[in-house]
């Protein structure tokens, strides 16, 4: 399956993500990891990125197009994906839309997880991530690793996002209902959106994930 994840920043995507992508063997495409893996290695796109990251703006859409096409194009995801955070504009959308159509292929689903802005903001909050793999996720009091600032996945230390400061994030939920939630009208035009509600236990979130995407099949 090809399938595009939205949601507000903090509504659960890069948390349902690694379990969708398992559950459904396809690789998970994350925008966010990949500019975190090029900061933490220091590659010149990672500097580029962290300037626009850590004010919570997008990065332009150039390197962004660029840098998912690149990863869209690995043998992995020849016969499927999840992205996560991309498309992120219309502009993106239409990217994508045309990237697609160079490989005659379709997406199937844009799963739209639904979750209040008081939630989001409790969710940021408390979010700590592995240095060694920014799609290790755990929060504080919801989702705690068993040892404290130990990641469970690989042992790693846990830390907070640099953009997950206050100020920050009230920014990024901007952007995000400016720049990106227009892209849910763009794909509700071509009859890809399928909308769930992102509050409860994380499994139970998978599961009707699962069955919204059975339905589109
Ligand atoms: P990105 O990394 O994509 O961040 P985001 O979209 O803001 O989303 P988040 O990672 O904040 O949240 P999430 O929905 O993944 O939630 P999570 O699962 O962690 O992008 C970061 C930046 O990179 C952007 O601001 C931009 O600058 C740049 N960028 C990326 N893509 C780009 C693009 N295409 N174009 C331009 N720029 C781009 O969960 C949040 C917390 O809640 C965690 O602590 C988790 O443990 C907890 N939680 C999860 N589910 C539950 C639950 N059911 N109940 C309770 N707690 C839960
Ligand atoms: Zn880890």
């Amino acid at each position: 399956m090809r399938i595009v994840l939205v949601g507000p920043p903090g509504a659960g995507k890069g948390t349902q993500a690694v379990r969708l992508a398992e559950k459904l063997a396809i690789p998970h495409i994350s925008t966010g990891d990949l500019f975190r893996a090029n900061i933490s290695q220091q590659t010149e796109l990672g500097k580029l990125a962290k300037s626009y990251m850590d004010a919570g703006n997008l990065v332009p859409d150039e390197v962004t197009i660029a840098m998912a096409k690149d990863r869209m194009e690995q043998p992995d995801a020849e016969n499927g994906f999840l992205l996560d955070g991309f498309p992120r504009n219309v502009s993106q959308a239409q990217a994508l839309d045309q990237l697609l159509q160079d490989e005659r292929i379709t997406l199937d689903a844009v799963l739209d997880l639904e979750v209040p802005e008081d939630e989001v903001v409790k969710r940021i909050a408390g979010r700590r991530i592995c240095r060694n793999d920014s799609s290790h996720v755990f929060h504080v009091s919801y989702n705690a690793p068993k040892q404290e600032g130990v990641c469970d996945v690989c042992g790693g230390e846990l830390y907070q996002r640099d953009d997950d400061r206050e100020e920050t994030v009230r920014t990024r939920l901007e952007v995000y209902h400016t720049q990106t939630e227009p892209i849910i009208d763009y794909y509700k035009a071509q009859g890809l959106v399928v909308t769930i509600s992102s509050l409860g236990p994380v499994a139970e979130i998978t599961e009707r994930a699962l069955e919204a995407l059975k339905r589109e099949k």
